[in-house]
This record gives C-alpha cells, sequence and structure tokens, in this order.
C-alpha cells in the first residue's frame, strides 16, 4: 500500500565508517506553524529553512485555500501574506493533508472557529488516525464535525460561526491536540485554558507570543495552564527556521552504532520539549557531545557530534521523558538492538497512533532481523545484542511511515546483512534529502526494482 505513488523499495547496506557533516532540513513542527501563523497574520511573513518536505507542502496548498497568498522564492525561502485572525474563506474543494496528522489537526483547530465549512482527507495513513482528540474540543467552541465511523477522516468540520472560549485539559499526551485548541481560542473572545499535565512541544505557544499573542504558561500543581486571549492582531514575522532534532536523530544514531563514525550534525535546535533522545543516548553511552552550545530565537541551540560507540548497554527509559522524544523511539530501538541488555520503553501509548502502530512495526521489523521484542499496549522492551551481532537480512513493511523507513536504513548500515524496505517514499515526508545526505557520509542504501 502507497499513498505516494509507485513503492520505492530500498536496501541499506553495511558501510564503512559515516564522516563529515549532515546539514539536515528544517523543523516540521516549526514549519507547518510558520505557514498557519502566517496566514493568520495581517501583512507579509517571511520564512527561511522552510521544510519543503510533503507533509508542509501540504499544508502550504491548504493555507492557500483559505485565502492566503503562499509564495516559494527557492531553497527553502518562502513569504505567507496573510487573511488575519478569523479571516479564512471557505475552501472550493477538499482540503488534503496527505501523511499529515500535525497539518490536518492544527488546521482544523484554526478553522474551527470561524463561519466557514471544510471537507479533510488525507493518505492510507492518515485517514486511519484518531480526530476525536481534536473534534471533541472544538465542538466546545461551537463547531461540528462529521467523519467516518471512528472519527476518522474523511471530515467535514462545519465551524462555530459564534464561538466561546472553553477550558480544556488535553487528556493525552498531545501537542498537536494542545495547539488545536490554542488555534481555535485565537478566533473566539476572551479567554481559552488549555492544561497538559506533561510537558509536549511548545513551539506553538513561543511562536504565538512571537507574533503578538497574549499567551502565558504558568507550572501549577493542575500541570501546564496556558491562557490565551483571543482574538489578537497577529503580526507578521521574519522566521528563521531551525534544523529538525527528529531528523537529526537519524545521522546521530547511524553514526553511533557504525563502526569508526564521527559525524558533525550542525545548528540542531535543543528545546528541552523536543530533545529526550539525546539525552537517552548518553545515558546509554553513546559518544554524542554538544559543541559551541549557544542561543537563537530563545532557543537552545548546539552542533551535534555522534562518534561510533562500542559499548552501548541498554537502560530504562525515564518514562517522563516520553513527550520530549515521541518521535525518536523508532531509531532508539534499532541503537537499542546494538547495546547490550534489555532497552525498556514505557509510558509510550501514544506510539500506537502515529503514522503507523509504530510499536507494532518497529517490533515486527526487528524480529525479522534478529532482534527480540516483547510488547504490551504502552511499553515495548528490545533486547540488545551489542555491537556487532544483529543479523539484519529481511525486508520490512514502512507501513506509509517515514520514521519507520529510516529506522531501518539505520539500521542496516551496522547489520551484518542487508536491511530493506518494502517502500522507501515516505521518507520525502519529512526528509526529502536523506539519501544524498546519508550517502554523502558513506552510506550504501540502494533503490531497488520491484
Ligand atoms: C507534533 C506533535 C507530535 C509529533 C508530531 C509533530 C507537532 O504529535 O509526533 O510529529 O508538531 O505538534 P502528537 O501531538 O500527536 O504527540
Amino acid at each position: 500500500m502507497s499513498g505516494h505513488g509507485t513503492p520505492i523499495p530500498m536496501t541499506s547496506h553495511a558501510c564503512g565508517p559515516l564522516t563529515g557533516e549532515a546539514r539536515v532540513p528544517g523543523d516540521k513542527s516549526i514549519s507547518h506553524r510558520s505557514l498557519i501563523l502566517g496566514a493568520l497574520s495581517v501583512g507579509e511573513t517571511r520564512i527561511s529553512g522552510l521544510l519543503e518536505g510533503e507533509d508542509v507542502i501540504d499544508t502550504a496548498k491548504a493555507m492557500r485555500a483559505f485565502g492566503a497568498e503562499v509564495t516559494d522564492h527557492g531553497n527553502g525561502e518562502w513569504t505567507v501574506n496573510g487573511v488575519g485572525v478569523g479571516g479564512f474563506d471557505e475552501p472550493d474543494n477538499v482540503i488534503d493533508c496527505g501523511n499529515s496528522g500535525t497539518g490536518v489537526r492544527l488546521i482544523m483547530g484554526v478553522m474551527a472557529t470561524t463561519g466557514i465549512a471544510a471537507t479533510f482527507t488525507g493518505d492510507g495513513s492518515l485517514n486511519k488516525r484518531p480526530m476525536a482528540r481534536v473534534t471533541d474540543p472544538i465542538s466546545l467552541f461551537g463547531a461540528k464535525a462529521v467523519g467516518r465511523s471512528g472519527g476518522r477522516l474523511p471530515m467535514t468540520i462545519v465551524g462555530a460561526a459564534n464561538p466561546v472560549p472553553v477550558r480544556y485539559e488535553v487528556p493525552v499526551p498531545s501537542a498537536q491536540v494542545k495547539s488545536a485548541v490554542l488555534f481555535a481560542g485565537l478566533n473566539a473572545p476572551g479567554k481559552t485554558v488549555v492544561i497538559e499535565k506533561e510537558a509536549t512541544r511548545d513551539h506553538t505557544e513561543r511562536m504565538l507570543a512571537g507574533f503578538g499573542a497574549e499567551i502565558i504558561t504558568e507550572v501549577t500543581d493542575e500541570g501546564r495552564v496556558i491562557t490565551l486571549t483571543g482574538q489578537p492582531e497577529l503580526k507578521p514575522q521574519v522566521i528563521v527556521v531551525p534544523r529538525d532534532p527528529s531528523s537529526a536523530a537519524f545521522p546521530v544514531c547511524a553514526a553511533i552504532i557504525t563502526p569508526g563514525s564521527d559525524v558533525l550534525v550542525p545548528n540542531i535546535g535543543l528545546n528541552p520539549t523536543r530533545a529526550g533522545l539525546f539525552t537517552t543516548l548518553r545515558e546509554m553511552g553513546a559518544d554524542l557531545t554538544y559543541e559551541n552550545e549557544r542561543e537563537e530565537g530563545g532557543e537552545p541551540v548546539a552542533d551535534l557530534r555522534a562518534r561510533f560507540s562500542p559499548d552501548l548497554k541498554g537502560i530504562e527509559v525515564d518514562p517522563n521523558r516520553a513527550a520530549s522524544m515521541i518521535d525518536e523511539y523508532p531509531v532508539l530501538s534499532v541503537v537499542a538492538s546494538f547495546a547490550s541488555g534489555d532497552t525498556v520503553m514505557r509510558g509510550v501509548a501514544e506510539l500506537r497512533v502515529k503514522e503507523s502502530d509504530r510499536i507494532e512495526a518497529m517490533a515486527m521489523g526487528l524480529r525479522a532481523n534478529g532482534v527480540e521484542v516483547e510488547d504490551g499496549p504502552d511499553w515495548w522492551i528490545v533486547k540488545g545484542l551489542g555491537h556487532g551481532n544483529v543479523p539484519g537480512g529481511a525486508t520490512c513493511a514502512s507501513h506509509l511511515d517515514h520514521r519507520i523507513a529510516m529506522s531501518f536504513m539505520v539500521m542496516g548500515m551496522a547489520a551484518q546483512n542487508p536491511v530493506s524496505v518494502d517502500d522507501g517514499t515516505p521518507i520525502a515526508t519529512s526528509f526529502p534529502i536523506f539519501e544524498p545526505l546519508m550517502g554523502g557520509l558513506g552510506a550504501k542504501i540502494t533503490r531497488d526494482t520491484i
């Protein structure tokens, strides 16, 4: 099954040392939000370093469909001339968000408090994912949603013409849900309050403040209480999108498991709500250092230096860290296969509702490649074999999930036998330059004919 055209099987072969600099693309979360907040501002927002992956391009197209002028100037430079808060036009046609849960959920939030209707769809992966987590809170503002059974896309949202502000405690640790509610709150009068028990990525809060909204976060016994004052006039911004720590994870982990490697991944945002993987890798004994630590645009940034680490050990990953590394568990499970002993990952039920059921997808592929995995509803354990002992040799299903495909490509770089995926096309959703970038470091990834 592919939602990305003809499937392209790929194989990753054992390679020599990975060396050099890995300039990974712009941050996916910040790229979506830059386009959306630009579309909600009056005037021209200028963006550089935008991730030009399929997910973000689908959000750019959606912003055009809602009336914003979005222009690609080449080389990651984009401008958005926005329509202002509450200014979305009703789209003429169905909004196709492709593979992107972030895109569809954030956009549903924005339009939920405008008096228009829009119908959303996506690819085979997105149309399986739960949307009730967004339609429940937006109904409190007065919006209505009609979708397929189980709250699945395709789905029509009828926005509330006279929205009321809400107070909402997010029931699952999800930045997408938090952000959808905050974006809906933008066009509601008065104060919208969102409470999250566990801190999730805070780009929406930081960027809303940057665009001029009044937004305050208080850390209380209830959790993080975020209060947004509705109907602000958002002011256009000049945004430099930092490089994506979730994409950096792939060259970093590849270098850690591949003998002789020494890779520099420059300019990576180390916002504490995103950087959990790097802390975890260091606890496992990885030779991963932060160089040139600095602040850029109010965010901690460093150059990551990852070197081959032959003595990795399995650990119990702190479940309180799960939200800060939620997209990185697939590639962590690959590193765990090359560690000695068990790596135990708990408190990760959310992994089952990502672009694929990521516990299931990784467990099946790891087992096929000779690594034992145990799993339950919200936990899994990878039984590491130690460096040099991972058999490999299997073809894994990528399940329309970019991070599953890239994780198995990383595994093939250090396994005894090549590792393949049935379809590498989903990689283009978040990391379109993955193959040339990894090839430039010394990886051997081939496209196979079917
Ligand atoms: C994202 C939030 C996370 C993450 C996704 C991007 C965001 O999803 O998995 O890749 O940009 O808000 P959840 O909010 O569902 O955890």
